[in-house]
């Protein structure tokens, strides 16, 4: 132990939690490294288990000579994988603030005073280690194709949180503090591997998780395989739905029945004798307004009270539709000449790439919080005419798509 890291005060005692599935090689200097870095705090170790390496009984030997406490529960059934070894952790943990790390050096130890320090300062209750802000870097995700996938993965998961998950650059690390006390530890199911997306859009039921980032470099994997497979992917998706299938199907459903309506417009107009042209225009004009009032009334309500002002996200939202009609058909064009598919593939595909698209800026961009103004008590006085009070009703009225 190094005599010359001295924790700041009042830094609580913390339990680091460490998930190990066949890691027997990385156990060493894993132990090695948290105990330099947190000489001097009052910490412990706790490993949970469920390998089949012997991984166990090294951590068993490794503890004899550690600077610090370590215990390891080897589980006799893995239940729920990753993500179940960590809730058992948290249950375990001699202490309210946890950190939990990967146990195969991908993240670095030597974070480990700097996140304490951040939690110190007293204004979150969450502290992760983001590959994805200043001075954070995700090299050790290897491939690109890999990198592009968990950012992807990452853009989604906000839209579809975009309240619990807006101050989080990286809601998918695994590298992260938190304080016991102020979660919900028995609601938490996990499946597979992201535990910290659980525990901020699960957990945080209650009151919203407050939290704070520091940036991490995510170092290489030096020994053994990452379990992370395409199964895992499968898995993440699924979790997703079933946590959040509430809102993006509602956005879907929504526009559907604008679909629908458009073509029924149209046919009564022109079946009473208008131009079909003038019926096509009437029709577009009141699915995209209809589209609009659904949407702000069932699917973005919760998000709209800090959002930019109503005519605003109007217009983002009309110029969305807008742009992605006219760019639409020449995409697919493209797509037939250059990747020589059928045009109805093509057609298919841009259907699903623009909803997506659809939803992500909706979401991400239309939707967005903005500063809250100084007194949030009179919201958007310019736009409260009898119009918005009638909708204001309606709404109260609205069943709330839900988190499960
Ligand atoms: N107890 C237990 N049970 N531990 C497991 C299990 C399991 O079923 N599966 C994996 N682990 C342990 C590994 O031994 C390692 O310590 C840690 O969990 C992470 O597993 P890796 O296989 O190294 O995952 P990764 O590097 O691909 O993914 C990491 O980065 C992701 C971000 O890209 C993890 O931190 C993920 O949580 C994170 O989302
Ligand atoms: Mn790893």
């Amino acid at each position: 132990m190094s005599a010359t890291a001295q924790p700041p005060v009042a830094v609580a005692p913390v339990t680091v939690i460490v998930p190990t599935y066949n890691e027997r090689e990385n156990v060493a200097e894993l132990v090695r490294r948290i105990g330099a870095a947190l000489g001097g705090y009052r910490a412990e170790i706790l490993f949970v288990d469920d390998s089949s390496d012997g991984t166990a009984d090294e951590v068993a030997r490794v503890a004899v000579s550690a600077p610090l406490p370590v215990r390891v529960i080897h589980r006799e059934s893995n239940s729920g994988g990753l993500g179940g070894a960590v809730v058992l952790g948290l249950q375990q943990a001699a202490y309210d603030v946890c950190i939990v790390m990967d146990g195969d050096l991908q993240h670095p130890p030597e974070l480990l005073p700097a996140m304490l320090a951040r939690y110190a300062r007293g204004d979150a209750d969450v502290v992760a280690a983001s590959r994805y802000i200043g001075g954070g870097d995700s090299a050790g995700l290897g491939t690109t194709l890999r990198l592009g996938v968990s950012k992807a993965a990452t853009a989604v998961t906000k839209a579809m949180f975009l309240r619990r998950l807006w101050r989080s650059t990286d809601p998918m690390t695994g590298f992260f503090l938190v304080d016991r006390a102020r979660v919900d530890v028995d609601v938490l199911r996990p499946q597979g591997f992201k535990i910290l997306l659980e525990i901020l859009v699960r957990a945080g039921e209650r009151h919203d998780l407050r939290i704070a980032e520091v940036p991490m470099a995510f170092g290489a994997r030096q020994h053994g395989n990452s379990k992370a497979t395409l199964r895992q992917g499968a898995t993440f998706l699924a979790h997703l739905a079933r946590l959040r299938f509430g809102k993006m199907g509602l956005f879907a459903l929504i526009g559907g029945i604008g679909a629908v309506a458009n073509i029924g417009i149209m046919w009564v107009l022109t079946q009473a004798g208008m131009d079909y042209l003038i019926a096509a225009v009437i029709g577009a004009a009141a699915t995209i307004i209809g589209n609009f009032v659904l949407q702000e009334l069932f699917v973005f309500r919760a998000e709209r009270h800090d959002a930019s002002r109503l005519w605003v996200r109007f217009a983002a939202s009309v110029s969305f539709n807008g742009i992605e009609a006219a760019l639409r058909i020449p995409v697919m064009a493209w797509m037939v000449e250059s990747w020589h598919i059928s045009s109805v593939l093509a057609t298919a595909i841009s259907l699903v790439v623009a909803f997506f698209a659809r939803f992500l800026f909706h979401a991400l961009v239309v939707y967005a919080p903005r500063k809250r103004k100084t007194a949030d008590a009179v919201a958007e006085p310019a736009v409260d005419t009898a119009a918005m009070r009638v909708l204001r009703a309606i709404d109260a009225e609205a069943m709330r798509p839900g988190e499960l």
